[in-house]
């Protein structure tokens, strides 16, 4: 790597971002009842709530878009699309979603054949975590202990608790877990990858028990990237190479397609040789996403994917985005700044637990840092934390986070490391005055997902 890392592309087109004065800033956190979720973009001076959706295209992705076909059945867009990712995923049937959760809730209850079943996973993201318990089945998270060490290296903090795994399905008995979903990148642990060694791994136990394995890959690309940088054997392969192991060792693809794909909007599911799963999907996506060729996207739509698709697994691409995570991330650390080593593809997971141990978990200390970041910068970060996790179903009770993480997520090539430098420097200032900050208390609080609602005021 070079001193700093360099993009390995150019600005064509720029949207211009406003700065609003503190005092503004001040009010409008106020008027968004300390949630930034609440507030608008154009009160946001770098937003780094999400990934997802936010980067930017590149110029062979808008000429792409002019190229679409709409036609209702059978566009030509859908059968470019397909044959990208037939050709990145070996799988023999594709369809295409209108973001993850839509590809999830076409699969996932396909694959929940009766009561009480269970997925396992090494971390579920919380949409896929809510379609299984949708559909009636539980989810379990089974990540090796070493992700939540914040200070240790390890090269694959994503990996599955090997040992767990076979253990909750000795337990639960094979007959009842309906899949093992391997998220890669594994986004709730910090973006931390998976190794091929480790999906093997789960693989064989898949197969030992007759159970399905399905690739949650909004991330895959970043994942393979990893790979030829830290495991033993993949040095000289290249990301599709490394990329195809992984889909081999899986039967089912689902995809958020607005991370690796680099579009604004998309998902995909992909299946190996199940026809019987894919006829019976093919059903379920009619009433819930749209016809089996465009499943709720536009023709333009799923040409921009086909290309971008291609783009995420350019290793010069990947290369700068990594690095671009990793020195913030160094900026961060130098300064003293505690944050989830090594930083993991899209984020960097700031702990707050340790920033301010002041403030008691349900007074949400990462929210409460997030907010005094939109003060200081007019940065949006998001919380990952107990404000997350939300209240225990029966007893009500505030669930503890692990970890109080404030993640400053990075969209793709969108900032420069001037603005990454500036989200530093800004968070280095927040820090310095950690004692300053207050814990929140609800003034409104939803009873499902309240982390995109809730109110709060400061503690006094
Ligand atoms: N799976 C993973 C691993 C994800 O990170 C996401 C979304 C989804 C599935 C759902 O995909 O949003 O297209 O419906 N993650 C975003 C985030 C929202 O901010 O981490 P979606």
């Amino acid at each position: 790597m070079h001193k700093y890392p360099i993009p390995p592309y150019k600005i064509k087109m720029v949207e211009p971002i406003k700065m609003i004065s503190r005092e503004e800033r001040v009010k409008k956190l106020e008027e968004a009842g300390y949630n930034p979720f609440k507030l608008r973009s154009e009160d946001v001076f770098i937003d780094l709530l999400t990934d997802s959706g936010t980067g930017a295209m590149s110029h062979f992705q808008w000429s792409a878009l002019m190229m679409g076909d709409e036609a209702y059945a059978g566009s030509r867009s859908f059968y470019r699309l397909e044959k990208v990712v037939k050709n990145i995923t070996g799988y023999k049937y594709v369809m295409p979603a209108h973001q993850g959760r839509g590809a999830e809730q076409v699969v996932i209850p396909e694959l929940v054949t009766k009561e009480h079943m269970y997925f396992i996973s090494n971390i579920h993201f919380d949409t896929t975590r809510a379609h299984v318990e949708i559909a009636g089945a539980r989810a379990i998270d089974c990540v090796i202990k070493e992700c939540f060490d914040l200070d240790e290296y390890h090269p694959f903090k994503g990996n599955f608790d090997l040992e767990k795994l076979e253990e909750i399905i000795l337990e639960k008995g094979k007959e009842n877990i309906a899949g093992i979903i391997m998220t890669i990148t594994n986004n709730s642990a910090g973006g931390q990858p998976v190794s091929i060694e480790n999906m093997t791994s789960v693989n064989k136990i898949a197969k030992k028990y007759d159970i399905p394995v399905i690739i949650d890959g909004a991330r895959y690309a970043e994942n393979a990237y990893f790979v030829k940088q830290r495991e033993k054997g993949y040095e000289n392969k290249t990301i599709r190479e490394i990329a195809k192991v992984a889909f081999d060792l899986a039967d089912i693809f689902l995809m958020s397609a607005k991370k690796d794909g680099l579009v604004n909007i998309g998902g995909i599911i992909a299946i190996k040789d199940n026809e019987e799963l894919f006829q019976k999907c093919q059903t379920n996506i009619v009433p819930k996403e749209g016809f089996p060729t465009y499943g709720g996207l536009a023709g333009r739509d799923m040409d921009a994917l086909a290309v971008g698709l291609e783009e995420a697994l350019d290793e010069q691409y990947l290369a700068y985005r990594i690095d671009e995570v990793k020195y913030l991330g160094d900026l961060l650390k130098e300064a003293g700044v505690p944050i989830q080593y090594p930083t993991g593809g899209h984020a960097v997971f700031v702990d707050c637990g340790a920033i301010a141990p002041h403030i008691p978990y349900d007074q949400f200390p990462a929210q409460a840092v997030s907010n005094a970041l939109y003060i200081e910068g007019g940065i949006r970060p998001v919380e990952i934390g107990s404000l997350l996790l939300g209240r225990d179903p029966d007893t009500h009770e505030n669930l503890k986070a692990d970890k109080e993480f404030m993640r400053l997520t990075i969209p793709r090539r969108t900032y420069t490391l001037e603005h990454l430098r500036y989200v530093a420097e800004s968070l280095i200032k927040v820090y310095n005055n950690r004692e300053s900050i207050k814990g929140l208390e609800f003034t409104y609080e939803s009873p499902l997902l309240r982390h995109f609602t809730a109110k709060f005021k400061p503690v006094e």
